[in-house]
């Protein structure tokens, strides 16, 4: 899609390209690689919002690699959490003894990844390690959550884009922009 489309107005700016987008992708599924030499990960995405970071990075993980899903909702439609994470799809297979992965669009309070961590390692796997596309450090509320790979940092802005939403819009845009508050606020 080009950036002329029209759902690239509704952004204020544009946060991260496509192009840096797959750059720090293909730098990640080789850190991963190199720090998962001889295991079998387990690469768990969280949909629906990590979907496009999920399927690009899998693809530069050069390991004999398998696939999860799970789908969980924290938000509703508004743009600040609710506090309360629901498991909506879970997992189709056991993980018992599992180097897991979990891949994550965005850690934002920090609420739902503190949440699912607890949980998949309750469930018994043998290490669990979290890459997350984008980092919003400025708004965490959990403390000491360890988030063990991140693509980008960026600032306190609600971002769409690249899976990410607003009320389950603009997941198809290719780069990652900040949403007008217009489009929020008029709500
Ligand atoms: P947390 O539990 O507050 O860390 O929120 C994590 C979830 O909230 C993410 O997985 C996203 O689905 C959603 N979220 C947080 N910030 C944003 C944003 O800026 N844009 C879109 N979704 C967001
Ligand atoms: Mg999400």
């Amino acid at each position: 899609m080009n950036r002329n489309s029209k759902l690239y107005e509704d952004l204020d700016q544009v946060l991260v390209t496509r192009e840096e987008i797959a750059r720090k992708v293909r730098e990640l599924g080789e850190r991963i690689t190199e720090d998962y030499k001889g295991k079998e990960p387990v690469m768990v995405c969280i949909l629906k919002g990590a979907c496009m970071f999920f399927t690009d990075l899998i693809r530069e993980i050069d390991l004999p690699l398998s696939l999860d899903f799970m789908a969980i909702s924290s938000y509703g439609s508004a743009t600040k959490t609710s506090g309360v994470v629901r498991v909506l799809k879970d997992l189709d297979n056991a993980i018992v003894g599992k180097d897991v992965i979990i891949v994550e669009d965005i850690v934002d309070t920090g609420v739902t990844l503190s949440y699912l961590q607890k949980m998949l390692y309750q469930r018994g796997a043998a290490s669990l390690k979290v890459a997350a596309l984008l980092d919003k450090a400025a708004r965490r509320t959990v403390k000491d959550l360890k988030v063990d790979y991140v693509c980008f940092d960026i600032p306190d802005a609600f971002v769409v884009g690249y899976g990410l939403d607003y009320d389950q819009k603009y997941r198809n845009l290719p780069d990652i922009g900040v949403l007008s508050p217009r489009i929020y606020e008029k709500k």
